[in-house]
């Protein structure tokens, strides 16, 4: 294990004990193990090809019956940036990075595809197709994203897009059955606002063996958690208000927590999808 993965392990977890050994380790691992989402970009231009290398990356990643049911689009208009951060929320990055890519959920491809031959398509119709076009978007950013930090760039997803669905459909010119899933900010991180690893809850909590565990096993390793939290907040200067249990259990409290997405549903439908 590198000394570059020791440090990232012992960020990931909150470092106390001993580091672990691994028979096995590469660079590969230690970039996974680095990752943290990056907010404050500067304004240095990408290297040419950046976003044909990372759509490559992209079109690498596995992909439910080969069907590949989903799409990339690249932001790049100044104004269409600044209108799509204000549906996230007026969220500055979006506007900043050097890159914005939506990652879509494409069920029209296939069904126009379909079409063109003559052929049905009512499966498409089913959640099973939406879940399917959802899980390969995802698959697919994620490899980019991997691909991008590789490179050094920071990157950071915005699902907020997902609080005006229609009205981003709309700015990108999608037809029915497209679904905007989320964003992808790609760009230089700024030296001057360097983001950190953030811990994530202890292997035990989320690992489970042969069958699920009960909930009561994981009360002490997530209050745990929270104690290493507070500190994460703390030295981050985060503001946070209370606990990461306290504000994980308030994201769920209710619909209104949900920040418009509780209609998600109703907009899914009105965009063509049947999800039944
Ligand atoms: C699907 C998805 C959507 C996200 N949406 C946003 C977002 O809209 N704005 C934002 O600042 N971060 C967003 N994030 C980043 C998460 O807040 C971040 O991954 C999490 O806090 C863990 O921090 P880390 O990525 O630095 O490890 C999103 C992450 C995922 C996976």
């Amino acid at each position: 294990m590198s000394e570059r993965g020791v440090a990232h392990f012992g960020e990931r977890y909150g470092g106390e004990g001993a580091a672990p050994r691994f028979a096995q380790w590469n660079e590969v691992i230690a970039s996974l193990l680095g990752h943290r989402s990056v907010r404050r970009y500067i304004q240095k231009p990408l290297p040419e090809g950046t976003l044909e290398l990372l759509v490559a990356a992209a079109q690498s990643a596995p992909s439910s019956s080969n069907l590949q049911l989903w799409s990339v689009l690249s932001v790049q208009d100044p104004d269409r940036r600044r209108r799509l951060a204000e549906l996230a929320g007026g969220q500055a990055h979006v506007r900043d990075a050097g890159l914005f890519l939506v990652w879509l959920a494409d069920l029209r491809r296939l069904g126009d595809l379909a079409k063109h031959r003559g052929a049905a398509h009512e499966g498409l119709d089913y959640l099973e197709m939406f879940v399917m076009a959802v899980v390969d978007a995802a698959l697919a950013a994620q490899n980019a994203l991997v691909a991008a930090e590789s490179l050094g760039l920071g990157t950071v997803y915005i699902g907020a897009l997902r609080n005006h669905p229609e009205a981003v459909a709309a700015e990108l010119g999608l037809p029915a059955q497209v679904f905007a899933a989320f964003g992808l900010c790609v760009g230089w991180p700024d030296p001057a606002a360097p983001a950190s690893i953030k811990p994530r809850l202890p292997q035990s909590v989320v690992l489970h063996h042969e069958q699920y565990g009960a909930f009561e096993r994981s009360v002490g390793a997530l209050d745990a958690y929270d104690r290493l939290m507070d500190g994460f907040y703390t030295k981050e200067r985060m503001g946070v208000q209370g606990s990461w249990s306290h504000h994980s259990a308030a994201r769920v409290a209710s619909a209104q927590s949900l920040r418009g997405r509780d209609r998600l549903r109703a907009a899914l439908s009105a965009m063509g999808f049947a999800l039944k």
